[in-house]
């Protein structure tokens, strides 16, 4: 059996990939959200929040039976309060770190752990936005620059550690999901790329999440292939 990890398993990109893994029998998926929104005899869903570290710390990973290959997916992540430094409430920007940056770190860590003598793929879902500065999205940027460095060190670690772990960190263009629906809500004084993320929607340019799901299943399928754990689904030719 092939097992997965993945935060952020209620809306979004998490769902379809969630749904998209769980059409082959040979998958279970544990799913973890605040949320739950599907069942399914090879799922197994934890409520969480992942925001809060005490939560997270406490999960513990299951001792798993004729595991062929463990997968996690750090897909959890909201763009955060958008808006200006000096403009921000403080408990948004511990929020979005703890969310999308030390959440991952300390899963990440536990997940190494616990399945040390395993076949191990991590998949860390990051943005252009930790590539590109965007005014507004300064800790979102910063959370997201944070997961490609955290990347790329333990892909060094695993190679000095002679350890059987990919991983990539994956940009996965720009979705329609409740996270642009947050984005196009934006106050336009704080964000001055607003009406091209408005344009974004109103062209038909927003990649629909199930889309997006099977180009993520490509670079699961396909890990041993890629040269960069820095990656992004604009890498795929075909
Ligand atoms: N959408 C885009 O254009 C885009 C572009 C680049 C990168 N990304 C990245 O893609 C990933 C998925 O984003 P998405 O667009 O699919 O977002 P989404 O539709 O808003 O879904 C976010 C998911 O994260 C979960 N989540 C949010 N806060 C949580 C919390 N405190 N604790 C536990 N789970 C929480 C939500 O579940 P609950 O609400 O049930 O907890 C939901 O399942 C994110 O890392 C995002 O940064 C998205």
């Amino acid at each position: 059996m092939n097992y997965f990890f993945i935060t952020g398993s209620s809306q979004g990109l998490g769902k379809s990939l969630t749904e998209l893994l769980l059409e082959d029998t040979n998958n279970v998926v544990y799913g973890f959200s605040r949320n739950q929104t599907i069942e399914h005899s090879n799922f197994a869903h934890h409520s969480i929040d992942l925001s809060d570290l005490k939560q997270v710390q406490e999960y513990q990973f299951p001792t798993l039976k004729d595991n062929d290959k463990v997968v996690l997916v750090n897909n959890a992540g909201i763009v955060g309060e958008v808006g200006h430094i000096g403009s921000l409430d403080n408990q948004k920007i511990i929020d979005c770190y703890n969310l999308n940056l030390i959440a991952p770190s300390i899963i990440t860590n536990n997940f190494i752990s616990k399945y040390s003598e395993v076949k191990k793929l991590i998949i860390n879902i990051s943005s252009g936005a930790g590539r590109t500065p965007i005014d507004g999205w300064n800790v979102y940027c910063a959370t997201k620059a944070g997961l490609d460095m955290f990347s790329q060190v333990i892909n060094e670690e695993a190679t000095i550690n002679n350890d059987d772990l990919s991983i990539l960190s994956l940009a996965p263009g720009i979705i329609d999901t409740g996270m642009q629906t947050t984005i196009r809500s934006s106050k336009k004084e704080g964000f001055s790329n607003i009406e091209r993320f408005i344009e974004y929607k109103e062209n038909g340019d927003l990649a629909s999440p199930s889309d997006t799901a099977k180009q993520v299943l490509r670079f699961i399928k396909e890990s041993e292939l890629q040269q960069n754990v820095i990656c992004s689904v604009r890498d795929l030719t075909n």
